[in-house]
């Protein structure tokens, strides 16, 4: 089917998608952050993270929703701020957060213990929580250098708007900015003036859907948007047949940068990332995985050496 043209999607999004009341403010902010780092000779990298949640009503009771956790956006973000970046964090809701992840399966109860005086100190066990003073120190570190700047989305709307805002606001900073857009963003939709405003009634029957195609949102970031900046997109399948002719189509569709390439089942272990003239597999050995190598150090480590000769080509 053939795409919008890029004029029409920004009318889309303003009649289709619900604005977000503080997009502004956050735009403002964003701008703020991406000015004050790139002064201070620093690249900001806007990573997007987890699901999108698509409703079925205007006061939402039901939606859809999507498999992804946000361990490949926060994790992707330590390791960005180690490379000298400061990160714009567009994540969804309560999806897994840059070093607080590493304890998101823990109940903070079992890791505490009251000391016995009557003073109410606490300990913590750092048995239940291995490692968490060093990941305290960074996180205190990340803090007061202001290197992380995080913003929430749940809704689809609200991830089309933000990320809008996130490339206008980024885009004053040229070929300094990156985008890494590894949250896995729906397809489908429901405009805004085809919901029913209230629950659907199960009395009705059998519910029957009928979804609209949310406009690929790379077009305008692309080429409008943010035009210098370094953008990779990823490619999700569960078919690993299909996978790299997909993402060759898409970095020609939409000429950026780079496609990292996964397939759902060996997300964690394996990825190739497609340029146009490049196509790199990373791949995570038994003796890495022994180590606690996480893939997304290999993809950082390939994505920014581009993203630098990606800049030096600008200058020379
Ligand atoms: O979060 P985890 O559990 O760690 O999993 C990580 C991941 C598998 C979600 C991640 O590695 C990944 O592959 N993310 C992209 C998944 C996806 O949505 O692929 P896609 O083929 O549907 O989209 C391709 C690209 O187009 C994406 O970069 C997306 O940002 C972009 N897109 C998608 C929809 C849309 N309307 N506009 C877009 O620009």
């Amino acid at each position: 089917m053939a795409e919008p043209r890029i004029s029409s999607i920004d009318g889309k999004l303003a009649e289709e998608f619900a604005v977000p009341a503080h997009v502004e403010e956050v735009k403002a902010k964003m701008s703020a952050f991406a000015t004050k780092h790139a002064a201070a000779g620093r690249r900001v990298v806007l990573i997007t993270s987890g699901g999108t949640k698509v409703p079925l009503e205007s006061r939402t009771v039901r939606f859809l929703d999507n498999f992804s956790s946000g361990r490949r956006g926060s994790c992707s973000a330590e390791y960005f701020i180690d490379s000298g970046y400061a990160v714009v964090f567009l994540h969804r809701h309560r999806s897994l957060y840059p070093y607080t992840r590493m304890f998101s399966t823990i109940n903070v109860m079992d890791a505490l213990q009251l000391t016995s005086g009557s003073s109410g100190e606490v300990l913590v066990n750092p048995q239940v929580l291995p490692n968490i003073a060093k990941v305290l120190k960074k996180y205190q570190e990340v803090k007061d250098g202001g290197l992380l700047l995080p913003i929430e989305f749940s809704t689809l709307s609200e991830y089309l708007h933000l990320l809008k805002a996130a490339a206008q606001a980024l885009s004053t900073i040229g070929p300094k900015a990156m985008f890494y857009l590894a949250a896995a963003v729906s397809d489908f939709y429901i405009p805004a003036s085809e919901m029913p405003e209230h629950k659907i009634q199960s009395s009705n029957g059998p519910l029957q859907l009928s979804l609209n195609m949310v406009p690929k949102i790379l077009s305008p970031l692309v080429k409008d948007w943010a035009p210098q900046a370094f953008v990779i997109s990823f490619k999700l399948e569960t078919d690993a047949a299909i996978l790299l002719d997909k993402a060759r189509r898409a970095l020609n569709n939409y000429r950026h940068q780079a496609v990292v390439a996964n397939v759902l089942d060996s997300r964690r272990g394996y990825v190739v990332v497609v340029t146009p003239k490049t196509q790199d597999e990373l791949i995570l050995t038994e003796e890495d995985v022994k180590n606690e190598v996480e893939i997304e150090e290999m993809i950082v480590s390939n994505l920014t050496s581009a993203h630098n000769r990606f800049i030096n080509q600008q200058v020379s």
